[in-house]
């Protein structure tokens, strides 16, 4: 059995990566970040602040989140596509802070990867989720990088983007993620840091895989 956290800030190319090497491996793969994307989706589409815990607290126990097959659940509609703008990005950000939040999607978490293979990405897996993964990794990437594959990205799907204001927002996410209170972005001891400015989608693919047959064979 082979665990493998990923973690990262915003745009490091986490989700394109796990995916790859989970195909390449054969392990099933777990996208966290969806998961407080589509919390964020819910408490903001039911008109719900994030300083009304009360509220976040009852919704919360109403909500079904899973993630299966590459797809985010939510109440069991599929929200994979809709959780994707810039304006979702902030909203799972800032409610991802909330205690009642986190405790509730690492509890889902946890039990999804219990007992098999996985390969899971977000903020706090190797610190927080997974701590006893056999591979961490902590994938970066200069954030100005990070905001030219975004504009790309937007562009090539015809979205109109402004280079710069994508560069300001994953700055400030990246703020907002490293400096919350609880689980805050950070690489933990154990991990392997990535830092892929100048590599290559193959060329990460490759690197972790490579480290994951060394993990296997010891
Ligand atoms: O990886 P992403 O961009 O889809 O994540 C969206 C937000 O969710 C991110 O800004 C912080 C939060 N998040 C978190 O707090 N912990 C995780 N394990 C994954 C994501």
């Amino acid at each position: 059995m082979i665990r493998i956290a990923i973690d990262g800030p915003g745009g490091a190319g986490k989700s394109t990566i796990a995916k790859l090497v989970g195909d390449k491996l054969g392990l099933e793969y777990i996208d966290t970040g969806a998961m407080y994307r589509a919390v964020g989706l819910k408490l903001n589409r039911e008109r719900i602040k994030p300083d009304d815990l009360l509220s976040i607290s009852n919704i919360l126990e109403e909500t079904s989140i899973d993630f299966a097959n590459g797809k985010i659940i939510l109440d069991g509609d599929d929200v994979s596509d809709i959780i994707r703008t810039q304006e979702i990005s902030k909203l799972a950000s800032i409610y991802s802070q909330i205690p009642e939040v986190r405790s509730k999607l690492v509890d889902i978490q946890r039990k999804i990867a219990a007992g098999k293979s996985v390969i899971m990405d977000g903020r706090d897996i190797g610190t927080n989720v997974l701590t006893d993964a056999e591979l961490k990794i902590f994938l970066t990437a200069d954030s100005m990088v990070r905001a030219r594959r975004r504009y790309e990205e937007l562009r090539s799907k015809g979205v109109k983007a402004n280079l710069d204001d994508i560069h300001e927002e994953i700055k400030d996410r990246d703020y907002q993620d490293m400096n919350r209170k609880l689980n805050p972005l950070v690489q933990a001891e154990d991990a392997v840091m990535l830092d892929t400015s100048d590599m290559t989608i193959d060329e990460v693919v490759n690197t972790i895989v490579a480290m994951a047959a060394r993990v296997s064979c010891n």
